[in-house]
């Protein structure tokens, strides 16, 4: 057994689980009920090893301490939940490429870029799968343009958004003719690693972004936003408050993704579902 694995010890007080879950919530809208304090407390050992504290209490003192600030964002990286894949819920994407050959063929989008937002891209593989399929629609549409923002609040996985670089096991659910597109392999055939090329990197903006506390206004006006499996962990308050956040950085006619768990709840205001878990801008 790891030796400093041995020596950081002291459960998670439900005292320090509630001011740890009271900031995260504050910070990031991340609710961690008392279900959830064995995960805050594996979460919390990780940031442990990284600074050599060995006991929780030390690490939550630490953290809310006036020289804690760099922590308290290291903590809210490490609170987050990643999990994300190439070609997720994979109806979101087709819909999103019919509606916008419908639209082509009605004449539109020829002076100006189509503009879309990953709102919590995580490690990319959202905004890359859109951009793949963006730049096979450019093939029958040669005018068609496209700009790609793609925000997390987590910079660790942003870090790996922007690197786009990924092992064999995630890009199974790429196609083996997209692949061979778009995916450079490494030389080191034995690192079973692939780089997305550059004429798919090239598209995307990437930036940190919580939606919690975040200036829309600063965000254009989106002909599509996908917020996909991030505010099932809000409140009912923080969720319908995002909700008309990104509705309001929007087009007219413009679509809203929202993860296949996740619902607009009452906040029906100026969208209408147009498929399950897809919304468009009426108003
Ligand atoms: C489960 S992943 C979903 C990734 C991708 N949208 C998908 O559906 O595959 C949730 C992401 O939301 C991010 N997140 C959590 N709270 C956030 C906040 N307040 N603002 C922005 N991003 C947040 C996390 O860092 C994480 O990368």
């Amino acid at each position: 057994m790891n030796v400093i694995h041995e020596k950081i010890s002291g459960e998670l007080t439900d005292r320090d689980h509630k001011r740890v879950a009271a900031f995260v919530e504050d910070v990031a809208g991340i609710q961690l009920p008392g279900y959830k304090r064995q995960l805050v407390e594996t979460r919390l050992r990780k940031r442990m090893r990284v600074v050599g504290l060995e006991k929780i209490s030390n690490y939550v003192d630490y953290v809310f301490s006036e020289h804690g600030e760099q922590e308290r964002s290291a903590l809210i990286d490490v609170i987050t939940t990643n999990k994300t894949d190439f070609f997720r819920e994979p109806a979101h994407f087709d819909f999103l490429i019919s509606h916008l050959e419908r639209q082509l063929r009605l004449g539109a989008h020829q002076n100006y870029a189509v503009k879309i937002w990953s709102a919590a891209c995580s490690s990319g593989e959202e905004p890359y799968t859109i951009a793949m399929l963006l730049a096979e629609l450019q093939l029958g549409w040669p005018e068609f343009r496209f700009r790609i923002t793609a925000t997390d609040i987590c910079s660790t996985v942003l870090n790996q958004a922007k690197n786009a670089v990924y092992r064999q096991d995630r890009i199974g659910p790429i196609s083996e003719r997209l692949r061979k597109k778009y995916l450079l392999r490494s030389k080191d055939e034995l690192k079973k690693l692939f780089r997305v090329d550059n004429s798919i990197r090239s598209n995307i903006d990437f930036g940190l972004f919580n939606l919690i506390s975040g200036e829309y206004a600063e965000q254009k006006k989106y002909d599509a936003i996908f917020c996909r499996n991030v505010m099932i962990y809000f409140n009912d308050q923080d969720r319908a408050k995002v909700i008309r956040n990104l509705v309001s950085c929007l087009v007219p006619g413009g679509l809203l993704f929202l993860g296949h768990s996740e619902t607009i709840g009452n906040q029906r205001e100026g969208l209408r579902a147009v498929s399950p878990t897809v919304y468009k801008r009426v108003d």
